[in-house]
């Protein structure tokens, strides 16, 4: 008899930390070392598209992304994803008619196969990470029938998955609070200001290089708290001020400051990679060539019209308000031509509310 496949698709947005992440007290469910702040991004040009299907005749649980099949009992991270969504397992409805499709105690008999697209370079400091696991937390939550209103838990299991991952679950500006426990239940990421609270906010990315980076993410903290003595500094003595000082920044509207205050973040941030032992090098000439373009239209400007600032790969992400787009886009054109910079505004949706399609 042929057995049904119970399918969803939805679609996830990437986001980009203003104080940054970088460092795990403990590797094996990814609590930081220092809390942190992001934007989510609009996914009209960044977004991960993740569709995840069950069926009693699939014999075991796979994963393509981007076209690639990838091991998924070798991936600790995508393991930790399944079994925590599992644990949590509801029955399964139609969300038209309220049937139920497959009860709580059948889910033993079903794999899964997961097929998820990032349309944006992947391992490339864009956060695809953050975006993927975000994606499978969610599309994996809908399809065991997990409620809404363990928001909560599902923040935890994304950051299981990648740790920026968990501040993609929600849109605006997003604060992940460390936590203190060993158990990790309350290092999750919440919401602090919708994307309406600043309208005049405006992201635009440049992507100078969409090669895979070296030295993942995951690799790149863990020397880094292995061997950076200046990371230990950051966490334990710079990051509190700044991210206090961030949320007042933010919060007030003031442009000049959030600009400062995340180059400066940046800035350190991949001052400690250069403190690393041996260093991780992370941006490139393109990269330093448009910080000197931003401090340069600043100074000619005569205030801030424009920030930056670098995860862990060359591509930058700039900052500006829409009334000084026209400025920093011709600065970046005839920089970087012939590459048209993405534009992109804060998420106006959360990504619950980005559910596609159920084709049940
Ligand atoms: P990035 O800067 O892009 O976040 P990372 O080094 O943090 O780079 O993570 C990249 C890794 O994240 C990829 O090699 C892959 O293992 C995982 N990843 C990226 N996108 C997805 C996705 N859509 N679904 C599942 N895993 C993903
Ligand atoms: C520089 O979340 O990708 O982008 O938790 O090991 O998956 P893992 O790392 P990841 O690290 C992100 C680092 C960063 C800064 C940030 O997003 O806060
Ligand atoms: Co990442």
């Amino acid at each position: 008899m042929q057995q049904p496949v119970f399918s969803l698709t939805i679609s996830s947005p990437t986001n980009i930390a203003l104080i940054k992440y970088w460092g795990k007290r403990d590797a094996k469910i990814n609590l930081p070392i220092n809390s942190s702040v992001s934007v989510t991004l609009n996914q009209r040009d960044l977004r991960t598209v993740t569709t995840v299907s069950a069926s009693r005749s699939f014999s075991r649980d796979r994963l393509w992304l981007n076209g690639e099949e990838e091991d998924v009992n070798a991936s600790r991270r995508v393991l930790a994803v399944f079994r925590e969504v599992r644990a949590r397992a509801g029955d399964l409805r139609d969300p038209k008619t309220g049937q139920v499709l497959v009860r709580k105690d059948e889910w033993d008999g079903l794999r899964v196969w997961v097929v998820s697209e990032n349309n944006f370079p992947t391992a490339a400091g864009l956060a695809s990470s953050a975006a993927g696991y975000a994606a499978l937390t969610f599309a994996l939550s809908k399809l065991y029938g997990l409620p809404d209103s363990l928001a909560d838990e599902l923040s935890c299991i994304a950051r299981m998955g990648s740790g920026s991952a968990c501040r993609s679950l929600a849109g605006g500006f997003v604060a992940w609070d460390m936590g203190q426990r060993a158990d990790g239940v309350d290092s999750r990421a919440r919401q602090v200001a919708d994307e309406a609270h600043w309208p005049e906010l405006q992201v635009l990315v440049l992507v100078v290089s969409d090669t895979k980076k070296t030295v993942s993410s995951t690799a790149g903290m863990q020397t880094s708290v292995d061997t950076s003595p200046l990371l230990a500094h950051r966490a334990a003595a710079v990051v509190p001020g700044r991210l206090a000082e961030m949320e007042a920044a933010y919060q007030s509207r003031d442009f000049g400051k959030v600009a400062e205050l995340m180059m400066r973040d940046s800035n350190q941030f991949h001052a400690t990679c250069l403190d690393t032992y041996p260093p991780v090098f992370y941006m490139n000439d393109a990269s330093r060539a448009i910080v000197r373009m931003v401090h340069a239209l600043n100074e000619a400007a005569g205030e801030t019209v424009c920030g930056y600032t670098f995860d862990a790969g060359p591509n930058a992400v700039l900052l500006t308000l829409k009334r000084h787009l026209p400025t920093v886009l011709a600065a970046a054109n005839t920089h970087f031509p012939p590459k048209r910079p993405v534009e992109a505004t804060l998420a106006s949706e959360s990504l619950l509310a980005a559910l596609k399609s159920t084709p049940l």
